[in-house]
C-alpha cells in the first residue's frame, strides 16, 4: 500500500474515490461541507432523501457528484459527533476499508482523518487510518490450493489533513503506520501458519530471513547441542516429547550508539501446544498453533523497527519448541534444572510457556539490557481475568509498566496492569525442587508471571500475557498481529530525542 498526504480542499481532489463522513441526523463533517458547497448543495439534498442517516456502520457510494473531479464520493456514517472517540473512529475506519475493498477500486482519498476525535489529533487519525486500512487488506491465502478471493485492489491511499502545517507530521505518521502494518502482517502470517509448517526450525529460518533483509540485523540460532552445552534445561525439557527439535533464536538489531544498552524482546514460540503428558482436551486444540504468537510479535516488531530505521539497539530472542507427549516427554513430577541453576518441579507439562521463557530471560542478562520485555500466550487464566481486549501487563518496575500502558493507549493496542505481589509466590512452593511450575487455579495469570519474576530479579523487566489478544476465534479465526503496534510505539517513544 502506497500512502500520501494532502491538505487540499477535498472537493478539488481528483482520483477514483473521495471518502467523507456524515454524522447522525445528517450533520455534515467539515470535509462533507466542502463537498456540499462545491456541489451547490447537491449532497445535502441527497441526504434529505434519507438513504443514509449518518449512523455509524453506514456507507454509500455516490457517482457523478456535481462540481467534483473525483469519480466517486463515498459517504460514511460516523454516528453522533459528540460520541466520536478513538474506538468509534477505528470502527469507522474498518467500515470504510470494507467498503473500499468491496467496490474493488485501486485508489482512494480519505478525509475521515480530519474528523474531531475525542482526546486525539489529526496525526493520530492518519496513523490509525493507514494502519486500519492495511490491516483490513490483509489476507492469508498461502494454504489454499485455489483462492476464491482475489488480492485486494486497493493499493493507493491518500489521507487528508486540514492544515498544511500538519503535513510533515502526518507523513511521519503514515510511514510509522506502514512499518507497523508490515510488522503486523508478518506476525499474522507466522501465527496463521499451521503447526506442521511453522515449526521451531521454520521460525529459525524466518529469523535468518530477517537478517538477510535488513543489514542492521544479525541472527544467531542455537540448536539443541548448543542449548545443552549452555544448560538451558527448562527450554529443552519442553521439546523432549517432540520429533521437532527445539531452537533459540537471537536477532540483534544494532542501530544505536555502541554504548546504548539494548532493549530485549523475548517471544514465546511454542509452535504447537498439545499440553504434553498433561494433555489438553480436544475442543479448539487447533488454536494451539497460535501459541507462538509472542514470538511472531517479536519478529513483527523487529521488522517494523528496521523499516523505520529507529536509532536503537534492540535484541529479539525467540524460545521455540513443540509441546508433545511421547515416550521421552517430560512427565508430571519431573525435576529440571533451568539455565539460572534454579530447579523446577514440573507438576503440569501444560504450563510449558514459562519453562521456555525462563531460560530466555536468564540468557538475556548477557546483553546487559536497559529493559527486557517478554511476550507470551501464557495463560488461559489471563483470558478469564481480562477477556479479549487488553494484554495483561506485569512489571517489576513501575515506570516501565507505565511506559508500556501509555504506548498501548497511544497505539490503541491496549494493555491493563495486573499485580506481581510476592503474596502470590508461595503458590509455587514445592516439597522436592526450588519451586513448582504451577500454582493453583486462582490467579493463574499472576502466579505464572510470578514464576517468571524469579528469573528476572536482575532485570528491568515486563511481561505481556497476550493469551486473550493474539488471535480471534469463531468465524474470524486468525492471528491479530498484536502487540506489534504497542511494542513498536514503545520503541518509537524510546528513541533518543537530541
Ligand atoms: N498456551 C497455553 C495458554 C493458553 C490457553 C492461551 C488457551 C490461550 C488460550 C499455556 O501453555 C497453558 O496451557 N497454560 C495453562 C497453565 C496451567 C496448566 C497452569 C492454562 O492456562 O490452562
Ligand atoms: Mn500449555
Ligand atoms: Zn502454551
Amino acid at each position: 500500500m502506497e500512502f500520501s498526504i494532502t491538505s487540499g480542499n477535498p472537493a478539488k481532489q481528483g482520483g477514483l474515490c473521495l471518502v467523507v463522513g456524515v454524522f447522525e441526523d445528517q450533520q455534515l463533517s467539515a470535509a462533507a461541507q466542502q463537498v456540499d458547497k462545491a456541489s451547490d448543495g447537491w449532497l445535502s439534498r441527497w441526504l434529505e432523501r434519507g438513504d443514509l442517516s449518518g449512523k455509524s456502520g453506514q456507507a454509500q457510494v455516490l457517482y457523478d457528484v456535481p462540481g467534483h473531479r473525483s469519480e466517486r464520493v463515498v459517504v460514511i456514517g460516523c454516528g453522533k459527533a459528540e460520541e466520536l472517540d478513538a474506538r468509534r473512529y477505528r470502527q469507522i475506519i474498518s467500515n470504510t476499508a470494507r467498503t473500499l475493498l468491496d467496490i474493488r477500486i485501486e485508489q482512494a482519498t480519505v478525509y475521515l482523518t480530519t474528523l474531531a476525535v475525542k482526546d486525539r489529533d489529526e496525526i493520530w487519525n492518519v496513523r490509525q487510518a493507514a494502519e486500519g486500512i492495511m490491516a483490513a487488506s490483509y489476507q492469508f491465502v498461502q494454504c489454499k490450493s485455489q483462492s476464491d478471493t482475489p488480492p485486494p485492489a486497493l493499493t493507493g491511499l491518500t489521507l487528508g489533513v486540514s492544515r498544511r502545517k500538519a503535513l510533515s507530521g502526518a507523513e511521519q505518521a503514515a510511514a510509522q503506520a506502514r512499518a507497523i502494518g508490515l510488522g503486523v502482517a508478518l506476525a499474522r502470517d507466522l501465527g496463521n501458519l499451521p503447526g506442521n509448517l511453522c515449526t521451531p526450525r521454520y521460525l529459525a529460518t524466518e529469523a535468518e530471513t530477517l537478517a538477510k533483509q535488513y543489514d542492521k540485523i544479525k541472527t544467531t540460532v542455537l540448536d539443541e547441542d548448543a542449548l545443552t552445552e549452555l544448560g538451558a534445561g527448562a527450554l529443552l525439557s519442553v521439546g523432549r516429547g517432540s520429533r521437532e527439535p527445539t531452537r533459540m533464536m537471537v536477532m540483534e538489531y544494532r542501530n544505536g550508539s555502541k554504548k546504548q544498552a539494548p532493549i530485549v524482546l523475548i517471544g514465546k514460540g511454542i509452535t504447537f501446544d498439545t499440553g504434553g503428558i498433561s494433555i489438553k482436551p480436544a475442543a479448539a486444540m487447533d488454536e494451539m498453533k497460535f501459541d507462538m504468537c509472542g514470538a511472531a510479535s517479536v519478529f513483527g516488531t523487529l521488522k517494523a523497527c528496521a523499516e523505520l530505521k529507529l536509532p536503537l539497539n534492540v535484541v529479539g530472542i525467540v524460545a521455540a519448541a513443540e509441546n508433545m507427549p511421547d515416550g521421552l516427554a517430560t512427565k508430571p513430577g519431573d525435576i529440571i534444572t533451568s539455565l539460572s541453576g534454579q530447579t523446577i518441579e514440573v507438576l503440569n507439562t501444560d504450563a510449558e510457556g514459562r519453562l521456555v521463557m525462563c531460560d530466555a530471560l536468564t540468557y538475556s542478562e548477557r546483553f546487559e539490557p536497559a529493559v527486557v520485555i517478554d511476550i507470551a500466550t501464557l495463560t488461559g487464566a489471563c483470558i478469564i481475568a481480562l477477556g479479549n481486549h487488553p494484554h495483561g501487563v506485569f512489571s517489576n518496575t513501575d515506570d516501565l509498566a507505565k511506559e508500556l500502558l501509555d504506548a498501548g493507549k497511544q497505539s490503541f493496542d491496549r494493555g491493563w496492569p495486573l499485580p506481581l505481589w510476592d503474596d502470590y509466590q508461595e503458590a509455587l512452593d514445592s516439597n522436592f525442587a526450588d519451586f513448582a511450575n504451577v500454582g493453583g487455579r486462582e490467579g493463574g495469570a499472576i502466579t505464572a508471571a510470578c514464576f517468571l519474576a524469579r528469573f528476572a530479579k536482575k532485570l528491568r523487566w515486563a511481561h505481556l500475557d497476550i493469551a486473550g489478544t493474539a488471535w480471534l476465534t469463531g468465524k474470524q479465526k486468525g492471528a491479530t498481529g498484536r502487540p506489534v503496534p504497542l511494542l513498536t510505539q514503545y520503541l518509537i517513544n524510546q528513541t533518543p530525542t537530541d
